[in-house]
């Protein structure tokens, strides 16, 4: 059998690299390019790029899945994130996506379908009038959706409602004409009872972690850092090394 020699292997991973790069940079300018909200379905071969700093591991670090929850996605469009959680709750567990456009709810159906996945139940309705009983929630996460939706201050509290005290609200954002900037989302955080408590990647690219105000779950995490960039605490998300705080201390700010 013929095994590839190191020196072949590594122009092979330099072009992956490059690829996935190539991608990426793709993507982030047909994003750009093609910027309308609702996001159109016939552009939907687009969502399934990753984009960077938004992974599927960096939204699982902080969203924290554990089998039995009960989680809710946002906009999971063609269930880039939708088909990678929703394993993680296990079979007792269920991942509710909500949709404005049945497109994306029955396209992600359809993969679900095809993986074997039974606990996807989707729903069509405006992000702003969650039908959910209060409370209801493990957690609960948007990615690349918040500045899509036309009333975001109405949206994260309709979240912060649907929410178990104690859960978690993780938000994902990328750099289009739509994104809602870190510290107006701190601003309607505050407004709609939800505490932020920590923004991860680059302003242009980032994920926040946000739970509900009147239980503020854990300690302070190593991931949260100090107006000096001094780490402190031990529980919490462990962000990448690029991954630090980027905005104002999130926990100064008030509830
Ligand atoms: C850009 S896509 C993101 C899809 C996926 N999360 C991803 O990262 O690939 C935004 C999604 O949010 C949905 N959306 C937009 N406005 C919405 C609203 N007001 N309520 C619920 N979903 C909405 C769109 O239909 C679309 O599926």
């Amino acid at each position: 059998m013929h095994h590839p020699s190191a020196r072949s292997r590594l122009p092979r991973a330099a072009t992956a690299w490059t690829l996935a790069g190539a991608a990426a940079a793709t993507a982030a300018v047909a994003w750009w390019v093609t910027d309308s909200a609702p996001y159109p379905y016939a552009q939907h071969r687009l969502l399934d790029l990753p984009l960077p700093f938004l992974s599927q591991r960096r939204l699982e670090r902080l969203l924290r899945p554990v089998p039995g929850q009960r989680v809710l996605e946002v906009g999971p469009g063609t269930g880039l994130q939708a088909l990678r959680t929703a394993p993680l709750l296990g079979p007792r567990g269920r991942l509710d996506i909500v949709d404005v456009q049945q497109q994306m709810l029955d396209h992600v159906l359809r993969q679900a379908d095809a993986q074997g996945l039974r606990t996807i139940v989707p729903t069509l309705a405006d992000a702003s009038e969650l039908p959910f009983e209060t409370g209801v929630f493990d957690s609960a996460y948007l990615v690349t959706t918040l500045g899509e939706i036309p009333d975001v201050p109405a949206a994260l509290r309709e979240l912060r409602r649907v929410l178990k005290p104690g859960g978690r609200l993780v938000v994902g954002e990328f750099f289009d004409r739509h994104q809602v900037r870190p510290a107006a989302l701190a601003r309607h955080a505050n407004a709609a009872g939800l505490h932020l408590r920590a923004v991860y990647g680059p302003p242009l690219a980032y994920f926040a972690l946000l739970a509900p105000c009147a239980t503020v779950p854990d300690p302070p995490s190593t991931a949260l850092r100090t107006a000096s960039g001094t780490a402190r605490g031990s529980a919490g998300p462990t962000p990448g090394p690029d991954a630090g705080a980027t905005d104002s201390d999130p926990r100064a700010a008030p509830c």
